[in-house]
């Protein structure tokens, strides 16, 4: 397995304000090793982590952020709407995200969200930052639900490890999955069936699941063969009382007791 049974999703979107360096800090906190987070850019190209396009859902602002450029960073609250604790969080660049993870220890899933750009355009930025700030490779996955944006993405690097993102598992997952030399599948765990995990597992494919915040349904799907889910509610996993998360993992695949 290349990532964590459990991955801290957009930091620890239950603990703090997702895709923030306080949520991946959050994150660390818990126990996780490795994080999920999403990465898009400003108009001028900046890199940064946001979710969505615009700043309505996360931010005291209105606005797309095409519109913006990194002159407005310092100045955009995406804190307090989850709560005033959290004020002083402003729009992260990228850069300082992959800075804030390494100097943790955790690894990263980076998942990119194209909105409007062309997939040569965010690739080639993302790629700059990350090849700028990034040091193990090893310890980097980078996804996407758009296929041209990851095949730009291989075209630049050889070596970087791709995973494919999917809601539901298409019938050609295979077949795209050997054109990008991807490492992963992830996937909706909802919507993913026993079969195609054992199939996926059987294929030599590391598999993900988002967004699960149950370790009882955890619990199912590492039992399928699933190697890790995404979760906003790491510390529902990571169970301080067990030694190690893999001995937390065990109790709950395991059989009650008669
Ligand atoms: O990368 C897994 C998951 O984050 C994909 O969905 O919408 O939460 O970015 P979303
Ligand atoms: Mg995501």
């Amino acid at each position: 397995m290349i990532a964590a049974p459990v991955i801290g999703h957009r930091g620890a979107a239950s603990l703090a304000p997702e895709n923030t360096l306080a949520g991946i800090r959050k994150a660390a906190a818990t126990g996780v090793t490795w994080v999920e987070l999403d990465a898009t850019l400003l108009g001028d190209h900046t890199a940064v982590l946001s979710h969505d396009d615009s700043l309505e859902r996360c931010s005291n602002r209105h606005g797309q952020l095409s519109s913006l450029s990194s002159l407005d960073l310092g100045s955009i609250d995406v804190g307090s709407w989850f709560h005033l604790d959290w004020q002083q969080e402003t729009l992260p660049r990228l850069a300082d995200a992959l800075l804030q993870c390494q100097s943790l220890g955790l690894g990263l899933n980076l998942e990119i969200k194209p909105f409007q750009w062309p997939a040569q355009t965010i690739a080639e930025v993302l790629h700059e930052t990350i090849s700028v700030y990034w040091q193990d490779k090893s310890r980097l996955i980078i996804s996407c639900f758009d296929l041209e944006v990851l095949a730009a993405y291989r075209a630049l690097d050889k070596h970087i490890q791709l995973g494919l993102l999917f809601d539901d598992i298409p019938p050609l997952w295979q077949l795209q999955a050997q054109n990008l030399n991807a490492v992963s599948i992830h996937c909706n765990w909802q919507l993913l069936m026993e079969k195609e995990a054992r199939q996926i597992k059987q294929a030599g494919y590391d598999l993900y699941c988002f967004t699960c915040n149950s370790p009882a349904d955890a619990a199912r799907l590492y039992s399928w063969g699933v190697d890790g889910v995404f979760t906003d509610t790491p510390q529902d996993f990571l169970n301080p009382a067990a030694d190690t998360t893999s001995e937390y993992l065990i109790s709950l695949t395991s059989p009650d007791p008669l």
